[in-house]
């Protein structure tokens, strides 16, 4: 059944999407990823498997994020886990950045998808809306806080736009170190493209240079040239 819609058209329901409820005040990683489990906080996570929160080192410098788990992830609940996962390791190996000593997460937690007809089961990713964006944008909040890194990868204009900002642009923004506007905020930002965008590239080669050369920018703002 559809939901209640009021007189401006718009879903009334939808004004209510927010994670906040969820999130525990003053927990610990441990403790918010199985809070984050049984997030309600937008529809998403309806149709998806499983929550896929952030994972790696506690006390990493570096803490990368992606815009949201892919079909792979989704099933095996850790984020980074399938091809685009294989592409960013490398980079970031390729860069000096150990990637065991990152934390890797993603801007939504949960996985969207939709199906092509005649594609059968096969899930087709679609990216978030800003809504869902928004909605989950406190759980990042609180990794943010409890990881503490010196430095915030931005992988892709969904992850910008959740660390910057709408008016983020990718292409005008990547690889340089940017201060994240939040209050108080000591650590830096660094944004590049996707791994998946490096998949998708007429020319790959040159797309995975641009990654690798946008996570230098990170391993010299961390001292290690
Ligand atoms: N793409 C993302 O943005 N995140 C993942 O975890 C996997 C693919
Ligand atoms: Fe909660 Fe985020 Fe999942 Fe929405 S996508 S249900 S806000 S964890």
């Amino acid at each position: 059944m559809a939901a209640a819609r009021g007189s401006a058209g718009k879903d009334a329901a939808e004004d209510a999407y927010t994670a906040e409820p969820f999130v525990p005040r003053g927990a610990d990683l441990a403790a918010l990823r199985e809070a984050a489990a049984g997030c309600r906080g937008c529809p998403l996570h309806r149709e998806a498997t499983q929550t896929v929160f952030g994972s790696g080192a506690e006390d990493a410098r570096v803490m990368l994020v992606g815009e949201q788990p892919g079909d792979q992830e989704d099933r095996q609940g850790r984020p980074f886990v399938g091809p685009a996962g294989k592409v960013l390791m490398r980079a970031l190996d390729e860069a000096g950045i150990d990637p065991t000593e990152t934390y890797i997460t993603n801007a939504v937690k949960h996985f969207k998808f939709g199906h092509l007809p005649g594609r059968g089961k096969r899930r087709i990713h679609k990216p978030p809306s800003l809504r869902e964006m928004t909605a989950c944008r406190p759980w990042l909040a609180e990794e943010m806080h409890l990881i503490d890194p010196e430095v915030i990868v931005a992988l892709g204009a969904t992850a910008g736009k959740a660390l910057l900002g709408p008016s983020f642009r990718v292409t005008k923004q990547r690889g340089m170190l940017l201060p994240v506007p939040e209050e108080g905020a000591r650590e830096c930002v660094v944004a590049t493209i996707h791994p998946s965008a490096v998949l998708r590239a007429d020319d790959r080669e040159a797309a995975y240079q641009g990654l690798v050369s946008d996570l230098r920018v990170v391993a010299e703002a961390l001292g290690r040239p």
